[in-house]
């Protein structure tokens, strides 16, 4: 999107705004101009890519770029920033993959299958995110691994870019927010709840219920109130129930256990108690890495079923992330001068992390399957087989995309990641 052509008044309004910034001349207009005149704008780059979506082991190359005209040796830097951004999509994505992993360890352990495991993390991230551009490059990134969102951006965003074979990534349900209850007054909790239900018979509807007192709203309202009217819904059309507060762990163990004084669960083959169809729980407070892992150890202990459960994740799952989560970086590896090809690295004193690569870098598949990047050009040597980087950016236009199938299909939970969840 942004690695746009340059033009005349560009380099104008940039060679301004930098005279000014930098109180000096460091501007480059003559190279600038001499993109313009000799490439019609477009940037003489090369930039190869592993494909989207692939599950590569962090400290590998993912990309590299390439100067293509040795006048524009300095142009390689110029989209460093931007393109290192990339780090928050590949962020997102690989924390919302580990959630997976271990929501698909757990649902197995529980239930003996995998159903529904794509809607059991739910985006609800949109209002706790820096910007509408964030929410919808992070929840694209969310929706590789995943399908329940409630922050549609994303969907714009990968209808734009991607493609899907369906018309939409990524659904949702109807859903009661605090004051579709609250605007109702605090006596009538029971009618907005009445209310809402009925509005809603044949499809799941989440219900938030801790809006005066969650435990009441289980075993009075839900439990005995509206008990007939929630029996009569069907598997397809479950009320899910939502609390909002308290610690998380805490509270989902005390709502299963109310719940289930009220719906009698029955067991699974495997042994956990599961709620009868119509009643589900979705967890969205405090919902992170850390906490969910909790969360479902702590329900496998007291022998609940994950089947009973999603969980919604917000602010942890779009936002509370950053660059030194992965240590993404991009590093000047090799130069070219006077025609001969250097080598070159940094390797800090204080910190051997931050070494960075040395020359022309690839990515290949050792037999085993293990990733491993080349340095130093050794890529080129037939042995090591063919660069999985693939060209997807060459002077100025865009020469391989991918559809949003196929980056999930890359990320999928692999059969050797499932059989060590056994
Ligand atoms: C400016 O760009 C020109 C053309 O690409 C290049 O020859 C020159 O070395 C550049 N100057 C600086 C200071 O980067
Ligand atoms: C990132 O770098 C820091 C500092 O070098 C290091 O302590 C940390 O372990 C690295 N993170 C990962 C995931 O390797």
């Amino acid at each position: 999107i942004y690695i746009l052509v340059v033009t005349p008044e560009k380099i104008q309004e940039a060679k301004e705004v930098y005279r000014e910034h930098f109180q000096d001349d460091v501007f480059n207009e003559t190279g600038w101009t001499y993109i313009l005149e000799k490439y019609n704008g477009h940037l003489p780059i090369e930039i190869k890519a592993v494909p989207e979506g692939s599950v590569i082991p962090r400290g590998n190359v993912l990309f590299t770029v390439e100067s293509t005209d040795p006048e524009c040796y300095w142009l390689t830097n110029w989209v460093e920033t931007i393109l290192v951004q990339t780090w928050y999509p590949v962020t997102v994505a690989t924390n919302s993959r580990e959630q997976k992993k271990i929501l698909a360890k757990y649902l197995l352990e529980t239930s003996g299958n995998l159903e529904r495991l794509e809607y059991k993390l739910h985006d609800f991230g949109y209002r706790g995110v820096s910007s509408q551009e964030t929410a919808g490059i992070g929840a694209s990134a969310h929706l590789v691994n995943f399908k329940g969102t409630d922050t549609v951006a994303g969907i714009g965003v990968i209808k734009k870019y991607y493609g899907t074979k369906d018309p939409v990534p990524g659904f949702s349900v109807p859903a009661a927010e605090h004051s579709t209850i609250t605007a109702w007054g605090k006596d009538h909790e029971k009618d907005a709840f009445e209310h809402i239900i009925k509005q809603f018979p044949n499809v799941p509807v989440s219900i938030v219920s801790d809006s005066y007192d969650i435990y009441n709203a289980c075993e009075k309202i839900w439990g005995e109130d509206l008990r007939s009217l929630i029996e009569s819904r069907s598997a397809d059309a479950p009320l899910v129930v939502r609390p909002d507060s308290g610690n998380p762990l805490d509270t989902v163990l005390k709502v299963l256990e109310i719940l289930g004084k009220k719906f009698i669960p029955k067991e699974n083959s495997k042994g956990y108690k599961v709620l009868p169809p119509y009643i589900r729980v979705i967890q969205g407070d405090g919902v992170d890495i850390n906490t969910l892992q909790e969360i479902v150890e702590g329900m496998k202990q007291h022998r609940w079923s994950i089947e009973n459960i999603a969980f919604g994740s917000g602010g942890a799952l779009l936002q509370k992330l950053t660059r030194d989560l992965l240590n993404c970086s991009f590093k000047c590896s090799y130069v070219v001068t006077n025609g001969l090809g250097v080598n070159v690295f940094k390797d800090p004193v204080a910190d051997p992390n931050k070494r960075s690569k040395k020359g022309r870098l690839s990515l290949h598949r050792r037999q085993n399957g293990d990733y491993v990047t080349l340095e130093e050009g050794k890529g080129d040597l037939e042995e090591y087989g063919v660069d999985l980087l693939h060209t997807v950016f060459q002077n100025g236009k865009i020469v391989k995309t991918y559809t949003f199938d196929e980056v999930r299909d890359n990320a999928k939970l692999k059969e050797s990641e499932l059989e060590e969840l056994h």
